[in-house]
């Protein structure tokens, strides 16, 4: 019998493995290491040719394939499989579709976030797929952007609680649990610093814009140990991420320690060739990409000859190559991926994928996430009487658009044309019917249409392959669809009025340049106020719209996002009063697009505080939501106001529900540092608690704060405490006037 090579040999340490393994390569054997590939393709050529170490987006029917491909290539070198598994097993048919990030951003959770992605991890490990993209821990501030939802919203603190919490749960016990899969932090960084809302435009970020709002998020990340970072598409200053030596060598992994992979994003390297144009050809960017320290190469095939061609032409050293398939091989190594490819595993994918535990879970991560922004009294509905209630609105039964993007039929893989199973997504009319008294009286009318699609006629496909979205014009109003919606309304009791956008207006390549309600939605909701029968406005959409006034003389406005397969009923539960409104926003909403930023950490020093047009107050703010009680916050007390810089500031507040019912309150603690060396934002969320406060029993809660966390960033980019005078701010949203204050100085 031949004898087991050692790299094969599990008794043996990783690092001897390695080298056994890498001393056997051929140089292209080392570059198709480096290659992700998009398994949507031809299984074959891309595994069996240009002998990619990993892929993405496979089919549940050709995983076995690529597995088995691999399996017979020379070396047996086994894959590294990957999907965009965002917010629960995105395109495994029927798997547990959670809330969106941003969705799940408003329940300010971290606990609940990471048993999300603990279950998302557990359903997609047993699919056969090792790693996610996920979480995104850019910042929200241009609404415009198509990937708001991808988001944990505006506040790099609350970014970094969640982002860090998404992580522990996918990455479970390490790499060695077979329930884990590498996260993915994404996207590195500043992607989401748009010019207009333009997906991947030049981001115009200075070094010390970055390391104030952008960084922080993906520091903290790395530092605890996040595996995978994948970089964005856009350039700053200049130069495409691929190619930022500082960015991925300086800061990221020697300053933040990062030890883990660099995964670029789809066809970055080519861009730099077919869009940037900052390489002459595939040889130039595989050396430039290389040079700059990334591993894996998303979705560029053309690195393959490239990358050959670049050490062939004296532009890039084979041991450079090398050093980049080490890491890779390092993790699959790590991993324990040649003793055991973790494939697709039907008797477990039977025990674990949307079992009632997981389906208990999304509904109350739904009921979580919605936020109450406005109510009259009107309510909850209480359910000791009957009723006549008419549901109306395009999303408010529309499992489609429920779910969001990343979801079944969202658009990125073909073989779920019909998206996750009708019977697994109880939308809001659903909701109604499954959870109302039996005896009321529920109708619906779609009221409005919100699109009419028709094809690109740029054709079906990017240059980089990827599919190219229809393009959504508004629909006309339809008069025969306002007229039964009005009729409902007008004999109905209450009217719920569902309103939002479509996943044909929300993803990558999918900016709006508006932020209105699109097609007969303005028109419906015009109607109905007109009725007067009250009405209660539901936003499902995929990121925060501007709102026209008939909807804002509602009785009650509800941001839902996109609440996932069962955030129909939770609405319904929320309506009727069956759990209590907790959500709070986690970004802020202008009132107009023209606003914005609004988001609320503004830098201090500007002429005035309005447009002459309008107000430039935002409609609501971050941190915003109500509940159904009225809680007061008072006696905000510092213990000591003079603090060492090693010292804490600890503080208390006390809360007092003066309503009937508990209130699960979110306590936002902001710090203002007085004067600042540089201008600097006017406040910064530093911490926060959730507390259930009951019906007259007041709640005291402590604060304790580290000095050390009261920076600002100079103008020369260090994060330093500037000792002097600060203010403690403490109350239930971001809005000046909720604020409590007391100042402390640190010395
Ligand atoms: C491009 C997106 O920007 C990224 O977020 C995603 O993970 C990859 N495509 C893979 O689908």
């Amino acid at each position: 019998m031949p004898a087991v090579p050692p790299y094969q040999d599990p008794a043996l340490p990783v690092e001897q493995r390695v080298d056994d393994l890498l001393a056997r390569m051929t140089l292209p054997e080392k570059v198709g290491q480096m290659l992700q590939l998009d398994a949507r393709n031809d299984i074959k050529e891309i595994v069996s040719e240009k002998l990619a170490g990993s892929i993405l987006h496979t089919s549940p029917a050709k995983m076995l394939e690529a597995i088995d491909l691999a399996a017979r290539t020379r070396l047996r070198i086994p894959l590294l499989t990957a999907d965009d598994c965002i917010h629960g097993h995105s395109f495994w048919p029927g798997a547990t579709i959670f809330p969106t990030q941003l969705a799940m951003a408003a329940t300010w959770d971290p606990a609940l976030v990471e048993r999300v992605a603990r279950v998302t991890a557990v359903e997609v490990a047993a699919t056969g797929i090792h790693q996610t993209f996920s979480p995104v821990l850019c910042i929200a501030r241009d609404l415009r952007w198509g990937r708001v939802d991808e988001t944990f919203g505006e506040d790099p603190f609350l970014i970094g609680e969640l982002g860090s919490a998404m992580i522990r749960g996918y990455q479970g016990g390490g790499l060695s649990d077979p329930t884990a899969i590498l996260a993915t932090a994404k996207h590195f960084a500043g992607y989401s610093e748009t010019q207009g809302g333009r997906d991947a435009s030049e981001a115009d970020i200075s070094p010390r814009k970055l390391r104030s709002w952008f960084l922080p998020p993906f520091e903290r990340v790395a530092r605890e140990g996040c595996r995978v970072f994948m970089l964005g598409y856009q350039s700053m200053d200049g130069v495409p991420i691929t190619a930022n030596r500082w960015l991925l060598n300086d800061v990221l992994k020697e300053e933040w320690g990062f030890s883990g992979t660099l995964v670029t994003d789809w066809d970055n390297v080519g861009r730099m060739v077919w869009e940037q144009r900052v390489c002459a050809d595939y040889a130039e960017a595989a050396a430039v990409a290389v040079r700059a320290g990334n591993d894996l190469i998303m979705v560029t095939p053309g690195f393959f000859e490239g990358a050959q061609e670049a050490v062939a032409r004296g532009l890039l050293a084979e041991a450079e190559i090398d050093a980049a398939v080490r890491r890779i091989l390092r993790l699959k190594f790590e991993m324990g991926l040649f003793e055991n490819p973790r494939a697709p595993d039907p008797e477990r994918q039977r025990e674990v994928i949307s079992i009632p535990a997981h389906a208990d879970l999304n509904l109350e991560v739904a009921r979580r996430s919605l936020v109450l922004l406005r109510n009259d009294g009107l309510l909850p509905i209480d359910t000791d009487k009957f009723r006549r209630i008419a549901i109306i609105g395009p999303n408010a039964d529309d499992p489609q658009s429920q779910l969001g993007d990343w979801a079944g039929n969202s658009g990125q893989v073909a073989w779920m044309p019909d998206g996750h199973p009708r019977e697994l997504i109880e939308t809001i009319l659903d909701g109604f019917n499954t959870i109302s008294p039996k005896n009321w009286d529920i109708t619906y009318a779609r009221g409005a249409d919100i699109e009419r699609l028709v094809p690109d006629p740029s054709g079906a496909t990017y240059p980089d392959g990827q599919p190219r979205p229809p393009i959504s014009q508004p629909a006309p109003v339809d008069g025969h669809l306002i007229s039964v919606a009005r009729d409902a309304a007008i004999r109905a009791d209450y009217a719920v009025v569902v309103v939002g956008d479509t996943v044909n207006l929300t993803g990558e390549h999918k900016a709006t340049a508006t932020l209105e309600l699109q097609g007969g939605q303005i028109a419906l909701l015009d109607a109905v106020a007109a009725t007067k029968t009250p009405m209660i406005v539901v936003l499902l959409n995929s990121k925060p719209c501007v709102l026209p006034p008939s909807a804002l003389t509602a009785a009650a406005i509800i941001q839902a996002f996109n609440p996932g397969m069962r955030g129909g009923r939770a609405v319904a539960e929320l309506i009727l009063g069956l759990i209590e409104p907790s959500g709070r926003m986690p970004l802020s909403v202008p009132r107009h697009v023209g606003q914005q930023p609004v988001y609320y950490n503004q830098i201090r020093g500007q002429h005035g505080s309005r447009y002459a047009d309008l107000t430039q107050e935002p409609l609501f703010v971050f941190g915003e939501g109500l509940s159904y009680t009225s809680v007061v916050f008072s006696s905000l007390s510092v213990s000591s106001r003079e603090i060492g810089q090693d010292g804490k500031i600890q503080a208390s507040v006390t809360l007092t529900n003066t309503g009937a019912r508990p209130s699960l309150e979110t306590i936002q603690v902001y710090v203002s540092d007085l004067v600042t060396s540089v201008t600097w934002a006017v406040r910064e969320l530093k911490a926060y608690r959730q507390v259930t406060v009951p019906p007259g029993e007041p709640v005291t809660v402590e604060i304790e704060l580290p000095a050390s966390d009261c920076t600002l960033v100079t103008a020369d980019g260090r994060r330093v405490v500037e000792p002097g005078d600060f203010e403690l701010l403490v109350g239930p949203s971001s809005r000046e006037s909720d604020l409590l204050r007391a100042p402390f100085r640190i010395t």
